[in-house]
């Protein structure tokens, strides 16, 4: 029988990451190929329409996991996929991005001996306050091969002691489903739902807890955003996150009273790129949203004071920004357009093949 791999998905950020993975390793004869969903994002706006979109295969194995605190996430999935491992005794486990999931079954997967894989290695955003920075830290120093999307990758992994061998760059999955959809996301024409003009609007979305987790930050930013808002049109698809937290602080009405500001439910891949693709500005504090802006070329304002993603600042059209500083970024987004240069190196839409023949190679 041939090796079994499971690829792990959990939340919506890796679902875009998982689809040509689990794409190009079903085509493959010389393994077996488990996709593992851990629950963690489970409203079907979160999880269900990118499994459409994306065309990802039902899963395997279903944990069910849910929302809870960090611990209590994090555990939930540990228990739930060990039992699953022993049972189907994987050979390999992929884990792909930053989510507790991506910890958790890295975890079981290290101490049941099962060899681990992390595509999107190496990012740091050196900030410990990030939940999502303890995840990468922790994952990489158990993982056994290491996928990095850019050299800022391996060089941190590097400088934390991981031996080179290990340590393979393979590019940014994102850009293989973005290019997979393109010709969808091109005809969605979703803007004009909105009443938008293509180059005429900007796209929010917002969820880090530093962000939205804190009334008084939250509140800023709302007040930066209805500022925004009179300069130009806003369409903000809110994270379940978010819209809680805005329902407690009772900054809801507040964006709600924006007459150019456009709350909306978390959209699905196709309809979300379909506006970023026709933004003229993104404000955003999604990884993920920052490496797409930068493959399009699209202004994007990230409101944090730092970025794991740092090759989106250098070799992208990513700016950090604060919601002081958000309407002189936001002018001058306008006014420089969009960025012509070359992404960055491995990003186009072939890292799947690169980390089905390292996988291969591994295993060989
Ligand atoms: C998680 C990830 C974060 C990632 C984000 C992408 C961690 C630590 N965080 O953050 O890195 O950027 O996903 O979106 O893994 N909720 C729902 N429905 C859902 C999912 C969540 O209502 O389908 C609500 C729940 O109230 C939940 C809260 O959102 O408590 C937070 O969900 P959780 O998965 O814990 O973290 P995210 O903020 O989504
Ligand atoms: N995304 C989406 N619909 C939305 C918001 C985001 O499809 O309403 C996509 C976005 O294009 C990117 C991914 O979700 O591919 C990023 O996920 P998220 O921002 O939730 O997480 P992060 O990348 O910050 O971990």
């Amino acid at each position: 029988m041939p090796p079994l791999v499971h690829v792990i998905a959990a939340a919506r950020p890796n679902f875009m990451k998982v689809a040509p993975l689990m794409h190009a390793l079903r085509r493959e004869s010389w393994c077996r190929t488990e996709l593992v969903h851990t629950g963690q994002h489970y409203d079907a706006s979160m999880s269900d329409a990118f499994f459409r979109d994306l065309a990802i295969p039902t899963p395997d194995h279903h944990l069910g996991v849910g929302s809870g605190s960090h611990a209590e996430q994090t555990a939930g999935v540990m228990i739930a996929y060990d039992k699953v491992c022993r049972t189907a005794r994987p050979d390999w486990v992929i884990v792909v991005g930053d989510v507790n999931s991506t910890v958790a079954c890295a975890l079981v997967g290290a101490k049941l001996g099962i060899r681990v894989a992390h595509l999107e290695a190496g990012l740091r955003s050196f900030d410990r306050t990030m939940p999502e920075e303890i995840n990468r830290v922790v994952t990489d120093s158990i993982a056994d091969l290491l996928w990095t999307p850019s050299p800022d990758g391996d060089a941190n992994l590097k400088r934390e002691g991981v031996a080179a061998e290990r340590i393979e760059r393979v590019g940014n999955i994102m850009i293989d489903t973005f290019e997979m959809l393109r010709p969808r996301i091109e005809e969605e024409a979703g803007h004009r739902r909105f009443g938008l003009e293509a180059g005429g609007f900007g796209v929010v979305t917002l969820h880090r807890p530093a962000n939205v987790d804190d009334p008084a930050v939250l509140g800023r930013l709302v007040d930066g955003l209805a500022g925004l808002a009179q300069r130009i049109d806003l369409v903000f698809p809110v994270h379940p996150r978010t819209r809680k937290m805005l329902q407690t602080a009772g900054l809801l009405a507040r964006l709600e009273a924006c007459p150019r500001l456009q709350l909306v439910e978390p959209l699905g891949y196709i309809d979300f790129m379909g506006l970023v693709t026709r933004a003229a500005v993104v404000i955003t504090d999604s990884g993920g949203v920052q490496e797409e802006t930068t493959y399009l070329g699209i202004p994007c304002l990230t409101l944090r004071p730092n970025t794991e993603r740092p090759v989106t600042l250098t070799e992208g059209s990513n700016r950090l920004v604060t919601p002081d500083s958000l309407p002189q970024e936001a002018e001058a987004a306008l006014a420089r357009g969009r960025r012509t240069e070359a992404p960055p190196a491995l990003w186009d839409g072939r890292t799947a093949g690169r980390v089905v023949d390292s996988l291969r190679r591994h295993l060989a």
